[in-house]
């Protein structure tokens, strides 16, 4: 396995993570897991059905869905986890890394959202999957939805925005980048200029974050080899991922 990679807005930066990534950005999202956890496993018992977002982050994504069903959240930077807590109350936290976590019952869905683009080579992958499958029901589900695949991913991509609070302004910008177009690895380039407005004081901040970048067949291969059907959804406009649902046969 390799080295989980120290990304500075999930340690140092996290602070800033509630500014920069609202939970008002993941309703497309979560609407569509709602739905497809629904579809699957049922529409009756829905706030019975234990639900795990691996790589959860600041809960974000939970947040729309924490009153749904009983919800857990897994990652592996406890800073993340100190938002999720303050945000979902409701929902439990585990500090650990998802190639390996376990939990003290059976899971009827796993997601791995966002956080599924920071594993960077095909054994990190199978060893994600196949330890979702060992801690799924057998009529479970994983949802794994990649940012971006070999076919999306357009180099050079770039966006800037501005988010303010009563205490910080920050201006970001994030760029996505192939430095080497043989490998299965994208770069995504963030700069943020902060300013804290009870000071006025100012810092420019950098962070690189290494991700996996696959084309879609590959994803469906390693689903198949960790023992999961898989089922790739269909993109809609308002998602920005590739949705695979992995069926246990
Ligand atoms: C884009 S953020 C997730 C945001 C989240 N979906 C939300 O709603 O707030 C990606 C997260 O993946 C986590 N992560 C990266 N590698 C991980 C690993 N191997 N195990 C667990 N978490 C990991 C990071 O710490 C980070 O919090």
């Amino acid at each position: 396995m390799s080295k989980p990679t120290h990304n500075r807005l999930y340690h140092d930066l996290a602070y800033l993570w509630p500014l920069l990534s609202p939970p008002d950005n993941y309703i497309a999202e979560t609407n569509t897991l709602h739905q497809v956890i629904s579809d699957k496993l049922g529409k009756q018992s829905n706030s019975n059905l234990q639900v795990v977002e691996l790589g959860a982050g600041g809960g974000h994504a939970l947040f729309h869905l924490r009153d749904h069903f009983d919800c857990t959240a897994v990652d592996i930077s406890d800073d993340m986890l100190h938002h999720c807590r303050i945000l979902n109350p409701n929902v439990k936290t585990i500090c650990a890394d998802m190639r390996t976590v376990t939990f003290p019952e059976p899971q009827d869905a796993i997601l791995i959202h966002d956080a599924i683009d920071y594993l960077t080579t095909e054994a990190d992958i199978l060893a994600t999957l196949q330890n979702a499958r060992k801690n799924l029901t057998p009529t479970g589900i994983l949802i794994i939805a990649p940012t971006y695949t070999t076919e999306s991913f357009e180099a050079g991509e770039s966006a800037t925005d501005r988010q303010s609070s009563h205490e910080l302004d920050v201006t970001y910008t994030t760029t996505v980048l192939k430095p080497d177009p043989d490998d299965d690895l994208f770069e995504m380039h963030l700069e943020y200029h902060i300013t804290h407005l009870k000071d006025g004081s100012t810092s420019v901040e950098r962070d690189i974050h290494t991700c996996g970048l696959f084309p879609i067949p590959r994803w469906a291969s390693l689903l198949s080899q960790a023992g999961f059907e898989p089922e790739l959804y269909e993109e809609s406009e308002e998602t920005a991922w590739t949705l695979f649902v992995g069926n246990l046969p």
